[in-house]
């Protein structure tokens, strides 16, 4: 029987890796590097950098990843049709491992957070492909903003809401107290109503480009952007996560 290791390289920091995950590299006989696509090319070389530190020596086999079509104009659908079109890449690469031979997936941050690793995992199993699948955990860039700036993720008690910078758009969410944002590639947090909110905002965090920036919302947000759009005309991406605080 083949097997699939999914293990989370926490967020571009090596040391974001568990001793587990470490372990599961350094076990592997293949590691599938994606190259193209929606992928950057600094996100594959931190790849080749967690594998060249640890002192891995699997079979590296680079694919490029399908990208998303963005002529289909419904959301769900644009994104199963893409899950799809990968799922039959991975069993098509699952296929040619030998038999009782483990192959690695390096996911960003943890496999279990806005990452759709698994799901399309269990679409290749749909599809026959036929593996033993372990899942090692890493660091989520939800950990690495708090521990950037020394907070809890949560205040006494209260629920936590993690959402994306397209949900963010329509309004801050009712009832909430802690609002994660993820993937805002459209600076959400620029047009809410910013009374009573505080932010706790990161670019690259963990990484040496890493920027950080916090305070009320309104006295901020163009601090922010500013930064943002410097930082991404600097090295042609940017990723950013932020924690978003009713202070009343
Ligand atoms: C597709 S999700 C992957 C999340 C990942 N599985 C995790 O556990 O953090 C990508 C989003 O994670 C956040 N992110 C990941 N790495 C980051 C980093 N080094 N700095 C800031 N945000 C990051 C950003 O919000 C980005 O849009």
């Amino acid at each position: 029987m083949r097997t699939i290791f999914v293990i989370g390289i926490g967020t571009g920091n090596p040391g974001h890796m568990t001793a587990d995950g470490i372990a599961a590299l350094c076990n592997a006989d293949v590691v599938f590097v994606p190259t193209k696509g929606e992928e950057k090319a600094r996100l594959a070389a931190v790849r080749r950098q967690i594998i060249a530190r640890y002192g891995a020596k699997p079979r590296l086999v680079e694919f490029a990843l399908p990208v998303r079509d963005e002529t289909v104009t419904d959301y769900a659908e644009r994104v199963s049709d893409w899950h799809e079109a990968i799922a039959g890449q991975y069993r098509h690469m699952i296929a040619a491992m030998g038999e009782g031979e483990t192959g690695a997936l390096l996911v960003w941050g943890d496999p279990g957070l806005y990452d759709s690793t698994l799901r399309i995992l269990e679409r290749v199993a749909a599809m026959g492909g036929r593996f033993t699948l372990r899942v090692l955990p890493g660091i989520t860039a939800i950990q690495a903003l708090t521990a950037a700036f020394a907070i809890p993720l949560n205040t006494v008690g209260n629920p936590v809401h993690i959402t994306t910078g397209r949900l963010l758009s329509r309004g801050f969410p009712e009832g909430a107290d802690s609002v994660v944002v993820m993937l805002d590639g459209r600076k959400a947090y620029a047009a809410l109503d910013a009374k009573d909110l505080y932010i706790y905002w990161a670019a690259y965090v963990g990484m040496d480009e890493e920027i950080l920036i916090e305070g009320p919302l309104a006295e901020t947000r163009d601090a922010i952007t500013a930064a943002r759009d410097a930082a991404r005309a600097r090295h042609g991406w940017v990723m950013d996560i932020y924690l978003l605080r009713k202070t009343v």
